[in-house]
């Protein structure tokens, strides 16, 4: 059963715990509209049936075996312009996590699927809401596949494959929430270029020559950096193009 973490300040202080719902990013963005909810609120499941993924996709996930949560944060303290910041702690959290529960290399593949081994392993969702010149609201929903061992797809990995021992749940959550709530403080308190060089140190394929395609058909190119919008930067024939996450496909 799902506990209140002893370690951290605020993330999963308020723990709602669901046996089943369609997607715990639009339960806690429905709990956000009908009442005041604490920054750190934490909505979990055990079985999500219609998990939403990046682009429109649908997130699958074993019921019992994985982790699929999401994480109330207000972030009023960031720009629009500067959301894509809470992406880096965010996926930093995720890469701090794995690389202390997994021996097998651990990378951030732009802009925020981890990879264990090249094969993905965890998905985030971050729903941001704005007013005014700050953001207000951020719902960062998280999928990480720890105990399932079959997936529809060949390029799917869990902590389970990867380590060959299962995972307590409970326990992984409650270290997750804490590298959660380091890398948010980290950021809260303005270290915004230290966040930066690490997430670009994490970065998969960074600094090598590798296969793209973009409107302009298949290429080669090195991944550089990203911008301050989190567009990722690609030397291509010489010249350094910035692409949105519809613009470019790693091959
Ligand atoms: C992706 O890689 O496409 C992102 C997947 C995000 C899945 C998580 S699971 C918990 C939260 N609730 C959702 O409906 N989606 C996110």
């Amino acid at each position: 059963m799902y506990k209140i973490p002893a370690n951290t300040l605020f993330i999963g202080k308020n723990l709602i715990y669901v046996p089943e719902c369609h997607s715990t990013n639009s339960l806690a963005l429905e709990l956000c509209q009908k009442t005041s909810v604490a920054e750190g609120t934490t909505v979990i499941t055990d079985n999500q049936v219609k998990g939403r993924g990046q682009r429109g996709n649908t997130w699958f996930s074993e019921p019992n075996k994985n982790l699929t949560f999401s994480v109330v944060l207000k972030p009023t303290f960031l720009k629009p312009s500067e959301q894509f910041y809470l992406t880096i702690a965010i996926s930093l959290a995720l890469h701090d996590f794995l690389t202390q529960q997994v021996s097998d290399s651990v990378k951030i593949k732009w802009p925020n699927d981890l990879l264990i081994n090249r094969m993905k392993t965890c998905g985030m969702l971050i729903e941001n809401s704005i007013a005014g010149n700050m953001l207000q609201q951020s719902i960062v929903g998280i999928g990480l596949n720890v105990n399932q061992t079959t997936f529809l797809v060949d390029t799917a990995t869990s902590m389970k494959l990867s380590s060959g021992r299962e995972f307590n749940l409970p326990e992984s959550l409650n270290l997750l929430l804490l590298n959660i709530e380091q890398r948010y403080l980290q950021l809260r308190n303005g270290n915004k270029q230290s966040l930066k060089t690490d997430y670009l140190n994490c970065l998969f394929g960074r600094n090598e020559t590798r296969k793209f395609s973009d409107a302009e058909g298949v290429f080669e190119g090195v991944i550089t950096g990203v911008t301050e919008e989190g567009k990722l930067l690609i030397s291509k024939a010489g010249e350094l193009k910035s692409y949105s996450l519809k613009e470019v496909i790693f091959l």
